[in-house]
């Protein structure tokens, strides 16, 4: 029997992170991780870089039919294997106003964020066993609604109430779903992020590091968490947003926001 651990965003940042620590033996015996991405090349790169083999998967997740790639390669396996891991962190985010985005981006960030994790649970969890893990990238922004961050923020939050809720179901089979929620982290994400002075505003609650993002969601994942806040600040934060009604938490980021600028 395999034990494989499937990685979307692989070929970048958070997703290449989890892809070293899980070489460093954090998530347990694996005998192949499949990478996903759009670009070859980097996908190569972390191949070549990784102790446990890598199958390289160039899939553009924004398109009809790519998760029905993967569970077409994990039919083709059969029974010899078996997913230990799906991690879903590819994602991308566009701040400025919703009508200054275009709408081929933000449907985009619906359809990756939101549609393509839905998607790769379905082609995966028939060849999860008990213990297997699913992790979800998550965000703080999917706390509060957020102007200038409106669709990124709505997908974030999805991403959390599907976690929550996939986790709720699986739970008696042994199978957890966690869903991550740092703050701003310096990977390719910032790349091409949008309005600039959007997106500097936002970052007044401050950087998390990637390596201790999935130190911790790694581990939070294999204790069962359905929910993972690296950072002790972000944990308060939650619990003000679940406490104040919505329209305060929009006006005290909103102050925080001016303030930074
Ligand atoms: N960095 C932050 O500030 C931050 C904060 C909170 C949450 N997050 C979340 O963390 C996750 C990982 O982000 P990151 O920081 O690692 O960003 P990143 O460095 O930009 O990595 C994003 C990954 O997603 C892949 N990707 C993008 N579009 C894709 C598509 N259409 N199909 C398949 N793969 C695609 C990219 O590879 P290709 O370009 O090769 O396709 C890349 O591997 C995302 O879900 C993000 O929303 C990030």
């Amino acid at each position: 029997m395999k034990s494989i651990a499937i990685i979307t965003g692989a070929s970048s940042g958070i997703g290449r992170e989890f892809i070293a620590q899980l070489n460093q033996g954090a998530g347990g015996v694996l005998d192949e991780i499949w990478a996903i991405a759009r670009n070859q090349e980097r996908l190569d790169e972390v191949a070549a870089s990784s102790a446990i083999p890598v199958r390289a998967m160039a899939l553009d997740l924004t398109k009809d039919g790519s998760a029905d790639e993967v569970a077409r390669q994990l039919d083709e396996e059969g029974d010899e294997v078996r997913v230990q891991w799906l991690v879903n962190s590819a994602g991308f985010g566009r701040t400025g106003d919703f009508d200054a985005i275009s709408a081929e981006d933000n449907s985009n960030m619906v359809r990756l964020n939101c549609l393509a994790v839905v998607d790769m649970c379905y082609a995966v969890l028939p060849h999860m066993v008990p213990g297997s893990r699913i992790v979800n990238m998550a965000s703080v922004a999917g706390f509060l609604p957020l102007a200038q961050f409106a669709v990124y923020a709505a997908s974030k939050d999805f991403v959390i109430s599907f976690s929550y809720a996939l986790d709720a179901e699986l739970r008696d089979v042994g199978i957890r779903v966690t869903a991550v929620c740092p703050k701003w982290m310096k990977t390719g994400f910032m790349d091409d992020i949008g309005d600039r002075d959007a997106y500097e505003s936002m970052t007044v609650i401050g950087f998390d590091d990637p390596k201790s993002v999935v130190n911790t969601a790694l581990r939070s994942s294999v204790l069962g968490s359905p929910m993972c806040i690296p950072s002790p600040d972000m944990q308060f934060v939650r619990i003000f947003t679940k406490i104040l009604p919505v329209g305060a938490t929009i006006a005290a980021f909103g102050l925080l926001r001016r303030l930074k600028r």
